[in-house]
C-alpha cells in the first residue's frame, strides 16, 4: 500500500475525498471531471483578510500569488486560473461559513489563505474533511502542521513556534536574563510567546511577565506603563499589520524606546516601516525574510513585484509568491490534472522552492524548513544582520507523519 508522508493510506484518503466531492456535486461529477481533464480553468479560492488590521497582509499575499501565476503566463500546470475571493475579516467565528463558500458553493480546486491563526484552525477542520488541497500562506497556528497535519494541507509560511524560538538564544547572547512578552490574546500571540519562552529558558533566561490585550485592540498605554514599572532587561512582542505600526509608535512615544530594548518576531516591523517614520529605528527581530538578502531570486522578485504592483514586497508577499511556486511544482508534475491528487501531493512534498527568502523544502508535516534571520531596522529596511538559526524545522508535535 502506498503511504503518504503522514502514514495515511494514500488510496483510502483519496477515495474518501472523492466521495465527499461526489456528494456535493450530484449528477455533475462525470461531465465536470471530463471538462476539467480537458483543460477547464483551475478554480483557485483566495480566503484572506481584505478588511481590518491584517488587510495589508491579505493584499500582499494576493499580489505575491498572482505574480507567480503571471510569471507562468497566467497559468499553473498549463491551466488558466479562475479566482474566487472571500474576505475572511480575520474573524474565526466566520471561518467555517467562509471556507464552505469556497469549497461547496464555488467548488474550488485549491484553497489559498489565510493570515489569522484562529481562522486557519477553522479552515483546517474543513480542509481535512473535504480533502481539498489547501496552501496556508501565513497563519502560523502550530496545530495546523501538528495534530491537524494532513496529506492535503501545506504551509508556505512558518509555524508560530518557528518565529520566536530562535529569539531566546539571540537575547541571551546579548546578555539579557529576563524579559516581558506583550501580544494579542489569541492562538498566534500565545504560541509565539510559548516558542520564545522555550528558547529563552533553554538558554537560562526567564520570561517574567506575559502581557495581553484582545485582538485586534490597540490601546497599549496601560500595558506600556506596566512595562515601565517592571523594568525588564528586554521587551519581546508579536503584533502585525496596522496594529504593529501603532504599537511601535506608542512604544517610542511612551519614552520606553532607548530605555528598554524592544524585540519581536519580524511581523512587528515587516510592511509597516514606511508608515511610522523613525519609531522603529534600531529594533531587532527574527524572521524568515529580510530586505537585503542578496540572493539572485530575491533581486529578481523585488524588481518584478515593484513593477507589477508599484509597491515594495514584504514577507507576506513572499509567502503568497511561494504558494504559487509550490502549487506550480505540484500541477506541472501532473500536467494540470488536479484530480490526480496523489501526484500533486507527491510533487509538492519533494519540491525545493527557489524562494526570495532563500531555498526551502518542506518537513514531513508540510511546513517550511528554513533559515531564520536576525534583522535590524535601518531607515525603511529590515536589514539582515546574521542567520539566527540555520534550516529551522518546526518540531511538529502531535503530527502523525
Ligand atoms: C497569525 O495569526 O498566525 C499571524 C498573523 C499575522 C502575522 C503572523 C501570524
Amino acid at each position: 500500500m502506498e503511504k503518504t508522508n503522514h502514514g495515511f493510506d494514500r488510496r483510502e484518503f483519496l477515495k474518501g475525498t472523492s466521495a465527499i466531492a461526489g456528494a456535493s456535486a450530484v449528477g455533475t461529477l462525470a461531465p465536470l471531471g471530463l471538462a476539467r481533464a480537458q483543460g477547464a480553468k483551475l478554480r483557485v479560492g483566495l480566503m484572506l483578510p481584505y478588511t481590518g488590521t491584517y488587510t495589508p497582509l491579505g493584499v500582499a499575499i494576493t499580489n505575491g500569488f498572482k505574480l507567480a501565476v503571471e510569471e507562468r503566463g497566467g497559468k499553473l500546470g498549463g491551466r488558466e486560473i479562475e479566482y474566487f475571493v472571500v474576505d475572511d475579516e480575520s474573524n474565526p467565528g466566520k471561518a467555517p461559513e467562509n471556507t464552505n463558500k469556497l469549497i461547496q458553493r464555488d467548488k474550488v480546486d485549491v484553497l489559498i489563505g489565510t493570515v489569522h491563526s484562529g481562522v486557519a484552525m477553522g479552515m483546517a477542520k474543513i480542509a481535512r474533511e473535504s480533502g481539498v488541497l489547501w496552501l496556508n500562506t501565513n497563519a502560523g497556528a502550530d496545530d495546523v502542521t501538528g495534530p491537524l497535519c494532513a496529506p492535503n494541507i501545506f504551509r508556505t509560511s512558518f509555524s508560530n513556534w518557528q518565529t520566536t524560538y530562535p529569539l531566546g538564544k539571540v537575547l541571551k547572547a546579548k546578555g539579557y536574563n529576563n524579559a516581558v512578552f506583550i501580544t494579542w490574546k489569541y492562538a498566534a500571540g500565545e504560541e509565539m510567546l510559548r516558542g520564545f519562552r522555550e528558547g529563552f529558558e533553554k538558554e537560562g533566561g526567564k520570561l517574567t511577565k506575559e502581557l495581553y490585550l484582545p485582538f485586534p485592540q490597540v490601546e497599549f498605554q496601560a500595558l506600556l506603563t506596566e512595562i515601565a514599572s517592571i523594568k525588564p532587561d528586554a521587551v519581546v512582542s508579536f503584533f502585525a499589520g496596522v496594529g504593529a505600526g501603532k504599537f511601535l509608535k506608542d512604544y517610542a512615544a511612551s519614552g520606553l524606546k532607548g530605555k528598554i530594548p524592544l524585540y519581536g518576531n519580524g511581523f512587528l516591523t515587516d510592511g509597516v516601516l514606511e508608515a511610522i517614520g523613525d519609531a522603529a529605528e534600531g529594533v531587532e527581530t527574527t524572521l524568515h525574510y529580510g530586505d537585503n538578502l542578496n540572493v539572485p531570486k530575491d533581486k529578481a522578485f523585488r524588481l518584478a513585484y515593484a513593477k507589477a504592483w508599484k509597491l515594495q514586497p514584504d514577507v507576506y508577499a513572499v509567502q503568497g509568491y511561494d504558494a504559487g511556486q509550490l502549487l506550480a511544482a505540484g500541477l506541472d508534475a501532473v500536467k494540470g490534472d488536479i484530480s490526480n491528487k496523489a501526484g500533486v501531493i507527491k510533487a509538492m512534498e519533494s519540491a525545493k522552492i527557489d524562494s526570495p527568502r532563500g531555498a526551502w523544502t518542506l518537513s514531513k508535516a508540510h511546513n517550511p524548513v528554513q533559515d531564520i534571520y536576525l534583522r535590524k531596522v535601518v531607515g525603511n529596511q529590515n536589514v539582515v544582520q546574521s542567520v539566527a538559526w540555520k534550516a529551522l524545522a518546526d518540531p511538529a508535535r502531535g503530527c502523525k507523519a
